[in-house]
């Protein structure tokens, strides 16, 4: 067993653009420890996004290497591929993609459904973490019935509910004031300290920064380890 969640090796992907190859992601290596929160900044198109679908497997790099615990996922193909993201990861989107015909408690046990875990499970571990964030009482609605912060509370349940050893989190970036958003991302760090989750964080929030065990950046396709004191 690998004493990392996860390990990436030169990682490059290249988009076209006006004829010509953008590389996005460029050479760029890190290694998330077993139980580690590691919070990524970067700027807007610095490639986050990019590199959390690449590590889903989302993805495909155009070289490098990507090994989650001990399985090198670049190696992988479908329909393996597709199976071991539904159990090894949770994925918490930048724009949430609830679906919109699936109530809260539907949305949230899809990981579970697809699975295939046993009836009695998928009901229990769906209550359990509806309470955890306080939602029980919303489990009927529908997700445009709810506010952006319970939306974003709802994801990341889903992300969660099947207790996925990695966790990867875009940071939803529904109409939410600063101070809820800040509040419910930590209510995430908590919730993956306590299942004892790897979580790797996208974010713009110093606050939210702070709270993980480190802070990675993302600048011109390459990773730098800001390690646990920010500068600002
Ligand atoms: N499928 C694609 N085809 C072409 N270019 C793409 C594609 N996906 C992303 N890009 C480009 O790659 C760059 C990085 O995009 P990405 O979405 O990863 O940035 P980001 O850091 O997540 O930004 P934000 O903070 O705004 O969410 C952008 O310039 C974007 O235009
Ligand atoms: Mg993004």
């Amino acid at each position: 067993m690998s004493n990392d969640a996860l390990t990436i090796i030169n990682l490059s992907r290249s988009y076209p653009e006006g004829g010509q190859a953008r590389e996005v992601i460029h050479g760029a290596a890190f290694r998330l420890g077993k139980g580690e929160c590691v919070a990524l900044l970067g700027r807007s198109g610095s490639g986050k996004s990019t590199l959390l679908n690449l590590i889903a497997g989302v993805d495909r790099p155009d070289s490098g290497k990507i090994m989650i615990d001990d399985t090198e996922i670049t190696a992988l193909v479908e329909p393996e591929l597709t199976r071991f993201r539904r159990r090894q990861i949770g994925f918490v989107y930048q724009f949430f993609n609830l679906i919109p015909t699936l109530t809260v408690a539907e949305n949230i046990a899809l990981p579970l459904e697809l699975n295939n875990d046993p009836r009695g499970e998928v009901i229990n571990r769906t209550r359990e973490i509806l309470n955890a964030i306080d939602l029980a009482q919303r489990a009927d609605s529908f997700p445009d019935q709810l506010s952006g912060g319970e939306q974003q509370r709802i994801a990341i349940a889903r992300a969660l509910v099947h207790r996925p050893p990695l966790i990867l989190a875009d940071e939803p970036t529904g109409n939410l004031d600063q101070e809820t958003g800040d509040q419910v991302l930590k209510q995430m760090l908590a919730l993956a300290r306590h299942g004892g989750s790897s979580l790797l964080l996208v974010t713009h929030s110093l606050a939210v920064a702070r709270c993980a065990d480190r802070v990675l950046t993302l600048h011109q396709g390459q990773l730098t380890d800001s390690g646990t004191e920010l500068a600002w």
